[in-house]
């Protein structure tokens, strides 16, 4: 069908669509196109219900699948926002926290969550690491999504310039923020699905300067190097792993971050879409990356900043 017709015969849908809005009836006959992302529902072809009721047509349906999501601190968490995307699918699920302080809250959090598991997992400490892993060997056999939601920098490396940064602090910010990605994926790797997934959290501060950032800039360009690489290694059984890199969002670890607030406020007046991206927003991703609708993607830094990196200037208003 040549273009100009396309567009006629769209508009009289959509207009046919607008028509029905009013009358209540519908009948939509046409070859040429298919609404792709939604279903019109039975009401569409002449029941009494109200016609602009859409449901999904593809529905992410993860019931028996499992995950584990590690770094949750609070509901503010981008790793909880996955986590609630994950549930809402069916997905059963197991998370770890730093320490003692911080098991209340998640006992909070999931006390909704049926047979949720939780571990307190230095990510730091082999001994740790390896009984939460030996644990889900046992209960769960298997792993189908895991979520890395970890980071930490000494404060004292981001309070001051880049190259004042101490060899300890160096070591610290990479070990915690980095290297547990691939401690990680070694532990899991045995229990790990057909078709299971990996997802871990990075910042634009990885590929472009970020003043304060320092260290942890460095930190996240060697996660998502590392995001290739054992995309290559796993790649070989089928399983696949991406770095969300979010925009500003207030959560604990960065309001550590000296300057949060001025930045984040940059960040949404920079933004193409003037606004900066949410946990709503890095849970829907999170829920892409790791489900079958993402089947071919692997080894991707992927944004969820409104568009931000993609500005070059700014010139105000
Ligand atoms: N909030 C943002 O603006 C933003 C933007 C882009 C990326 N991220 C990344 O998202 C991820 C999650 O951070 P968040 O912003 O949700 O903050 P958060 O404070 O809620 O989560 C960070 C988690 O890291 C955990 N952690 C730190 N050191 C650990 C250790 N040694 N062992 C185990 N866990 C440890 C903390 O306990 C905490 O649960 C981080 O990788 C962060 O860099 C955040």
């Amino acid at each position: 069908m040549p273009k100009s017709q396309s567009l006629g015969t769209a508009v009289s849908i959509a207009s046919s669509l607008l028509a029905a809005s009013m009358s209540r009836k519908l009948r939509i006959e046409s070859k040429d196109f298919a609404i792709i992302g939604f279903r019109p529902v039975s009401r569409l072809v002449g029941s009494d219900r109200n016609p602009l009721e859409f449901h999904p047509m593809i529905e992410i349906n993860l019931s028996g699948k499992r995950a584990l999501i590690m770094g949750v601190t609070n509901a503010r968490s981008l790793g909880w926002s996955i986590a609630s995307k994950l549930h809402e699918a069916g997905a059963d699920l197991a998370f770890s926290y730093q320490g003692e302080r911080l098991q209340g809250e998640l006992e909070k959090l999931t006390a909704d969550i049926p047979s949720s598991r939780l571990y307190q997992v230095d990510v730091t400490q082999e001994n740790e690491l390896a009984s939460m892993f030996a644990d889900l060997t046992t209960a769960w056999g298997q792993i189908d999504y895991l979520v890395h939601a970890i980071a930490f920098a000494p404060r004292a490396a981001m309070d001051g310039r880049y190259v004042e940064t101490t060899r300890d602090d160096w070591v610290t910010a990479l070990e915690v923020s980095a290297y547990s990605l691939v401690a990680i994926a070694r532990h899991a790797e045995p229990l790990f699905s057909e078709d299971a997934a990996m997802v871990t959290l990075s910042y634009y501060a990885a590929e472009k300067v970020v003043p304060k950032y320092n260290v942890m800039g460095v930190a996240k360009s060697a996660l998502e190097s590392s995001v290739r690489y054992l995309a290559y290694d796993l790649g070989g059984q089928g399983v696949r792993i991406n770095a969300i890199s979010a925009g500003p969002m207030k959560t604990i670890a960065a309001r550590s971050i000296p300057g949060f607030m001025k930045m984040y406020k940059k960040a949404a007046s920079i933004s193409p879409l003037r606004r900066n991206a949410d946990q709503n927003d890095v849970g829907n991703l999170g829920l892409f990356l790791l489900s079958p609708m993402s089947g071919g993607i692997t080894g991707e830094t992927v944004y969820v900043d409104s568009g931000f990196h993609v500005m070059g200037m700014e010139l105000g208003d």
